[in-house]
């Protein structure tokens, strides 16, 4: 049965990246997060998708060039009544302890290289003993490698925002275990052939129900909504038929 991943948490309802949307996506039944990290000046690993505070939150700048101190005044709510902050991902991690979710960390280190980024991630995964239940994806495949190197018992999942040839051998030869592309760039054959080669593929964002039926038909690994309530609802079709 295909996985439900809330993107961003339950993003289409609540602040994204908070970990209000996080616990909304448990509630409804998904069976796993996805969420983006990135470094604030002093080292903490924070919850948040821009490289700038602008668009999600009351303050203004690079999430690099905040410590941790002035980037947890900010408000991640800033479209509601309550004040929500940037959550670390130490704070997700002592929540997602207490389930069973799955939890799809996307190293948003494409356009900033923030420097012990993957170590950071790993070491805070081990502390909690959840490297069973993490995916680690990156738009840097050269992170995605390094994360291998670091973790090879950590599952890696090159993230594509273009279709790319045969992506089984690719995923393959960088020794991850999925692929997670742009659901508009890749074709059902290929994601069927994808998983015939023994590689997960979860495709993003997916919040169509048209979109969601196609996914569901080809019993692909996972699907990563901002919906992921409605995407349960639809789902429960194909369960029965199964
Ligand atoms: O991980 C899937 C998706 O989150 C990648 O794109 O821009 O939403 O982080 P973006
Ligand atoms: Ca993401």
């Amino acid at each position: 049965m295909t996985q439900i991943f809330a993107h961003r948490g339950y993003s289409a309802a609540f602040a994204e990246n908070t970990l209000k949307s996080f616990v909304e996506a448990e509630k409804v039944g998904a069976d796993g997060l996805e969420l983006d990290v990135q470094l604030t000046r002093d080292g903490e690993i924070v919850v948040i998708h821009d490289e700038k505070v602008d668009r999600t939150t009351n303050g203004h700048g690079f999430v690099k060039d905040f410590s941790y101190k002035d980037i947890r005044k900010l408000n991640a709510n800033k479209k509601g009544t309550k004040k929500e902050p940037i959550p670390t991902l130490e704070e997700v991690f002592e929540w997602l302890s207490t389930n069973q979710l799955l939890c799809n960390i996307e190293l948003k280190n494409a356009l900033i290289p923030y420097n012990g980024l993957e170590e950071k991630v790993i070491a805070l995964i081990r502390k909690f003993n959840l490297s069973r239940r993490i995916i680690l994806s990156s738009f840097n495949h050269y992170s995605v490698v390094y994360s291998y190197r670091l973790a090879p018992d950590i599952e890696t999942a090159p993230l594509f925002l273009e279709a790319i040839y045969m992506p089984w051998i690719y995923s393959q030869s960088i020794r991850a275990k999925g692929i997670h592309p742009k659901h508009t760039t890749i074709p059902n054959h290929i994601i069927t052939t994808t998983m015939e080669n023994g590689i997960a593929v979860r495709p993003y964002t997916v919040n169509r129900e048209a979109d969601l039926k196609r996914l569901f038909n080809l019993d692909c690994t996972a699907v990563i909504t901002d919906y992921p309530e409605k995407a349960i609802n639809i789902r429960k079709q194909y369960e029965k038929r199964a």
